[in-house]
């Protein structure tokens, strides 16, 4: 998988270079299709991405996010997506590691995961190495994944809320109906509280709104 991999025909290169893979997924909101079935393209934003957990044998962020975060505290859920999505004894490997306002913002928060990470659980490995003076990662995942997508899941991914669970369970034609529900329930003019109390109430009740 190529995490903002733009539009480079990344499968049939490495054919050329004489790597085999099955598929490539790209996953990039502004990346162009390539012409090549064993090339998917999935035009999203990456840290919104419902990544296939346990899947991809590679995962790489060349040029790309970090980088391109908004806001640097997404750091977490990008890394924490990728690893979701790493098989057992899979490598993700982001290059470069940018530098904010010439600290190094990234790595810290980079380094504090892996720590945090490794930590847990100890048979994974996160080696730093600099590469034509800038910093590079990569995870290394042991051969189980045991505990490690619920630990990942719990502390660092975006809490959803009770709506977006909903919604997610149900099949997709009561989807457009509590969609239509809840724009019809929000356009409503306003009432006041005691007003809204009273409606729902005589509501419950079946018993007719006093005014
Ligand atoms: C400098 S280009 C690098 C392209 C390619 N990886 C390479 O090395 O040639 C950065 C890429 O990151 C992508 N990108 C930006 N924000 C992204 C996001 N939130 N999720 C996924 N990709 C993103 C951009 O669309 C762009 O293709």
């Amino acid at each position: 998988m190529l995490i903002g991999g733009g539009s480079s025909p990344i499968y049939t290169d490495l054919l050329k270079l004489g790597f085999w893979p099955r598929s490539v997924t790209n996953v990039d909101p502004y990346a162009l299709p390539q012409n090549d079935s064993c090339q998917i393209l999935h035009m999203e934003d990456f840290l919104e991405y419902k990544i296939y957990n346990d899947f991809y044998h590679e995962i790489w962020a060349l040029y790309s996010l970090p980088f391109w975060i908004d806001d640097i505290k997404q750091t977490d859920t990008f890394l924490a997506n990728a690893l979701l999505g790493l098989a057992s004894n899979g490598n993700f490997r982001i290059y470069p590691i940018p530098h904010v306002n010439q600290g190094n913002d990234y790595l810290k928060i980079i380094k504090k995961f892996a720590e945090n990470f490794t930590m847990i659980f100890p048979k994974a490995q996160c080696k730093f190495n600099k590469y034509l003076g800038t910093d590079t990662v990569v995870f290394n995942l042991p051969h189980s994944k045991e505990g490690m997508n619920e630990w990942l899941e719990k502390n660092y991914k975006r809490k959803r809320n009770i709506i977006e669970i909903i919604l997610d369970a149900l099949p997709e034609i009561v989807k457009i109906k509590s969609d239509t529900c809840l724009i019809k329930r929000y356009n409503k003019p306003t009432r006041s509280r005691k007003l809204n109390n009273m409606y729902w109430t005589s509501r419950t009740n079946n018993l007719p709104m006093d005014n």
